[in-house]
């Protein structure tokens, strides 16, 4: 619902706000597209039809681009998605939460492993993104691998959080999960962030996942049926994360990627040095 984000995404869907020059929902599609998954499945809701138009060819944009000689803009507008992607959609009916999320993809995903993007949890790393990290592990290990960060102990009612068992030789594997546990109750700090690879393992579980925290059913719960079964192994990743379902956070990741960008960073650097140097001496 984006209820964090209001009035902005009163109409506009969350994931369409943008970030410097494109939308968050397209940082996330990158990244898939970065370690080359190449079927994409968007699980949105009836009102963000303007997700799909975001990934359609927009052949009036198009030609009128090509009309001003503007190549470069075009190429990159043509490029969303590459050429060779694979874009579906499955409408969730009612937001009965991300587990839920997950299995109205079942059919389109069928008996393969995939992976899970929350756009709203942008992560950023120089050469390798979470997602990459998350695919070594899971290429090495051959099992579910879900990425974790440690947060403030008073922040745990907010995440999933786990508890770990360490392997010297296997790795992390996660040994219980629980969903926005109070603090006095979290078994550690650390959280699950917006990214998952499951073995085909988790859909079964999900289709007989009760309600859980919230009256909504719950991803996390599937994961603590999943260890039951199998092993599920963490990736306490390398990069930066920006939570964009919030504003605060929105507005940090904005800096953070218009400091970074090629077009906009080194004015944008400039521009609050100056900011800052004048409330220093206001
Ligand atoms: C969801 C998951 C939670 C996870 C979080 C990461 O919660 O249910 O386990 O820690 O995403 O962002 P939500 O933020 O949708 O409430």
């Amino acid at each position: 619902m984006g209820s964090r984000t209001l009035p902005a995404t009163k109409v506009l869907a969350k994931e369409m706000m943008p970030l410097v020059d494109r939308p968050i929902i397209q940082h996330a599609v990158e990244e898939a597209i970065g370690v080359g998954i190449r079927e994409l499945i968007f699980v949105t809701a009836e009102t963000k039809e303007i997700i799909r138009a975001h990934f359609q060819r927009n052949a009036v944009l198009e030609k009128e681009l090509a009309l001003r000689g503007k190549q470069e803009l075009l190429e990159v507008v043509r490029n969303i998605p590459p050429a060779g992607t694979n874009c579906r959609y499955v409408i969730q009916q009612e937001p009965l939460g991300l587990g839920h999320a997950v299995l109205c993809a079942r059919d389109l995903v069928g008996d393969e492993s995939f992976a899970v993007i929350l756009p709203d949890d942008l992560i950023y790393h120089e050469t390798r993104t979470c997602l990459q990290q998350m695919i070594e592990i899971y290429r090495e290990k051959n099992a579910s691998v879900v990425a974790v960060q440690n947060v403030p102990l008073e922040d745990t009612p907010k995440y999933g959080i786990v508890e770990t068992v360490e392997d010297a030789v296997a790795g992390k594997k996660m040994k219980s999960v629980v969903e926005k546990p109070a603090p006095e109750e979290a078994p550690s700090t650390l959280a699950i962030v917006g990214r998952y690879i499951f073995t085909p393992g988790i859909m079964p579980l999900l289709e007989t996942t009760p309600r859980g925290a919230g009256n909504e059913i719950q991803l996390t719960d599937a994961i603590a049926a999943l260890i039951r079964k199998e092993d599920v192994y963490l990736c306490e990743f390398e990069g930066k994360r920006n939570d964009c379902g919030s504003i605060l956070g929105y507005m940090k990741a904005n800096v953070d990627y218009a400091l970074r960008h090629d077009d906009t960073g080194p004015e944008f650097h400039a521009y609050l040095t100056e900011l800052m140097g004048k409330q220093g001496t206001d």
